[in-house]
């Protein structure tokens, strides 16, 4: 049994993975802005309140896990401002860099005491951060806060190596969320994916960056 720890739990692919990760018997920490029954009937420890683009917020996670050993963190708390050339929002862009990019930075520094030898950080990216695999446009805030949120995994890779914490970039697939208006597979086939993928995360591996589906995307 590990003890692990999602972000953005309370609706979409986090609640999903929190609903797994209890299903096989682990211990699921699940942290969110705003709790709310489906999330509460899971029965899971629920730390509200966590805005991940804030001191603040970190720092209530940091507090209530005093002590808390955890195996797994899944930094999922994203979010998806939509443009085009012709609308950019260039403080849609900043929100979406504190929240995508940042985020996952303040959060495993938030917990950084919390995590030993052999335990696992894996931050939720999206293939369209791939600047190799960007065939299309669109999404300049998206595109940019998860690019960067690929670097720093990578970074996060070589800077955490010596603790013995492996990082994992992983794509879940387009899904069936509020974020693409219900387009995409189920959050039961990504989260299974992304388990699986968290699963087989080793020291070796450490850095890479996986579609759920189990295949490497590029940078
Ligand atoms: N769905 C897809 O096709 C897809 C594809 C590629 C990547 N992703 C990534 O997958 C992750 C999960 O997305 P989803 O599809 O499940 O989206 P979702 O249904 O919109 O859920 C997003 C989650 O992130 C939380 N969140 C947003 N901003 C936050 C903040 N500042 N602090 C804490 N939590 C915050 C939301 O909480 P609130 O309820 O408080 O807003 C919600 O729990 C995101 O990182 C997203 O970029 C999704």
């Amino acid at each position: 049994m590990a003890t692990v720890l999602v972000t953005g739990c309370n609706r979409g692919i986090g609640l999903e993975l929190c609903r797994q990760y209890l299903a096989r018997g682990d211990d699921v920490i699940g942290v969110c802005r705003n709790s709310n029954a489906e999330l509460i009937d899971l029965g899971i420890r629920v730390i509200d309140g966590v805005d991940v683009s804030t001191d603040d917020g970190v720092a209530r996670m940091t507090t209530a896990l005093a002590d808390v050993a955890i195996d797994v963190v899944i930094n999922n708390a994203g979010i998806l401002r939509s443009d085009t050339l012709d609308t950019i929002d260039f403080d849609a862009m900043l929100e979406q860099y504190r929240i995508n990019t940042i985020g996952p930075l303040r959060v495993i520094l938030a917990l950084r005491n919390n995590l030993g030898k052999g335990a696992k950080f894996g931050i939720v990216s999206s293939r369209v951060g791939s600047i190799e695999d960007n065939s299309s446009g669109n999404n300049y805030g998206y595109r940019c806060s998860k690019a960067a949120a690929n670097m720093v995994g990578m970074n996060l890779r070589h800077d955490l190596a010596a603790e013995g914490v492996a990082v994992a970039l992983l794509h879940p697939g387009l899904v069936a969320t509020d974020m693409t208006g219900g387009r995409g597979v189920s959050t039961e086939k990504s989260a299974q994916g992304l388990i699986a993928r968290m699963d087989e995360l080793t020291m070796e591996t450490s850095g890479s960056f996986w579609h759920a589906e189990g295949y490497p995307l590029p940078w």
